[in-house]
């Protein structure tokens, strides 16, 4: 019998939770099962241009995608419909039985509920986070797209218990850890081989590396106000005469930093190298340099929802710049301290970590790299 499943991705933390499924899903078909699955990646263009997405898919090891909607940024309206307007389409073409979404974003949310009105079911993985602040786009992306899906594949056990509460039936829960995780686990080996500091100059021929935080900063609610990107920049410039900071910033936020004139707050990676400190902000970097400048850094401060469960993982600490978190496992059981925008709390967690006194954590159940053949031994029963 044969299957046919499109898979959505979109923007950037798309490429790394689909990959795993989309080889897991090929190497099914190598065997000799009665269900053959067809599949198709469709790229949104939600990310586009090389940093923001062709690097990823190489680095991963998918196709191409086979269609790409191209819808580019805008206004969350213009992205959202433009989506459903172009994917309505593909569906029509590709008449498949599934879709397959992923996380959060304006893809995953557009896609789900074209689909879903299209008669076509939906697979949600990553479903159930909450972070229970509903001025966050991606809470009502996730809201939306559990109302709707008829899988549910989750990463961690707060997820399946909010769907539970939300009166989803729990046969159509499946917990089976992190397919993010999963492409870490894989690509790990190949981003320790690269000469990632080399290449953005902060060492010279491979030798004397330097010690080294890690920041990334892309969410609204931090780079969009001036006074408050302005606040987190001055204190993180404090904090980098310790240890410099290496800043890999997102086209939002690069933008911000231009409109207000902030480009004095950085150093050169020529002079991080010499004075050992200072910001390098630096053009975002493709999936293998950033797993490895992470996995050597000796703190991460960020706002990404990813980057909160990769350094649990990778045991390195994590202080995250929000309010909240949808991903408390990283909490509980992993390196993340949430600091929020309170930069007082911030100087002193980073003045702990220095001195040595980090936060200890666990790798959660189930980020065992096995994640994504869960889900297509679940789909492929499911077909039956
Ligand atoms: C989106 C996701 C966010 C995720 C982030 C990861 C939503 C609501 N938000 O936020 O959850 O954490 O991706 O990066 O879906 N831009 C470029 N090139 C690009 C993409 C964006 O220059 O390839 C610039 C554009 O000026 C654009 C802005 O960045 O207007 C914001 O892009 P957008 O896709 O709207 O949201 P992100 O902030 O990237």
């Amino acid at each position: 019998m044969k299957k046919k499943i499109i898979h959505v991705i979109g923007a950037r933390p798309n490429f790394m939770k689909i990959a795993p499924v989309f080889i897991a899903i090929e190497e099914h078909n190598k065997g000799n099962g009665d269900i053959y699955i067809e599949q198709y990646l469709v790229h949104t263009g939600q990310h586009y241009g090389k940093n923001m997405s062709e690097v990823f898919l190489g680095e991963l090891g998918i196709p191409e995608p086979h269609v790409n909607l191209n819808v580019g940024s805008g206004s969350h309206a213009f992205q959202t419909a433009n989506i459903m307007l172009s994917f309505e389409k593909v569906i029509n073409d590709l008449n498949p039985d599934l879709v397959v979404v992923v996380g959060d974003v304006n893809s995953t949310a557009a896609c789900a509920i074209t689909a879903k009105k299209m008669g076509v079911k939906v697979a949600h993985v990553e479903a159930g986070l909450r972070s229970f602040d509903r001025s966050m786009p991606e809470e009502i992306n996730r809201i939306l797209t559990d109302s709707i899906s008829d899988l549910f594949f989750t990463t961690e056990k707060s997820a399946d218990e909010n769907l539970k509460n939300e009166g989803i039936s729990s046969d159509k829960i499946f917990f089976v850890g992190n397919t993010m995780i999963d492409s870490l686990i894989t690509q790990l080996d190949k981003a320790i081989q690269r000469n990632t500091l080399e290449k953005i100059s902060l060492t010279k021929n491979g030798n004397g590396s330097i010690k080294y935080g890690l920041l990334t900063m892309h969410r609204p609610g931090n780079v969009d106000n001036p006074d408050v990107l302005i606040s987190f920049l001055k204190t993180i410039s404090l904090m980098a005469v310790d240890i410099p900071i290496v800043f890999p910033a997102h086209p939002r936020t690069v933008k911000q930093i231009k409109d207000q004139n902030l480009e004095s707050l950085f150093t050169s990676t020529r002079d991080v190298l010499c004075n050992k400190k200072g910001i390098a902000l630096i053009e975002p970097l493709g999936y293998l340099d950033m797993l490895n400048l992470l996995r050597s850094a000796e703190y991460v401060v960020t706002d990404s929802g990813g980057i909160q469960e990769e350094t649990t993982f990778l045991d390195v600490p994590c202080l995250t710049v929000r309010e909240n978190t949808e991903r408390p496992v990283t909490l509980e059981q992993g390196t993340n301290v949430l600091v929020g925008q309170n930069t007082k709390l911030l100087s002193k967690e980073v003045a702990k970590i220095v001195s040595g006194k980090c936060k200890k954590g666990t790798i959660p159940p189930l980020w065992d790299g096995k994640s994504s053949e869960r889900i297509v031994d679940i789909i492929v029963k499911k077909f039956k």
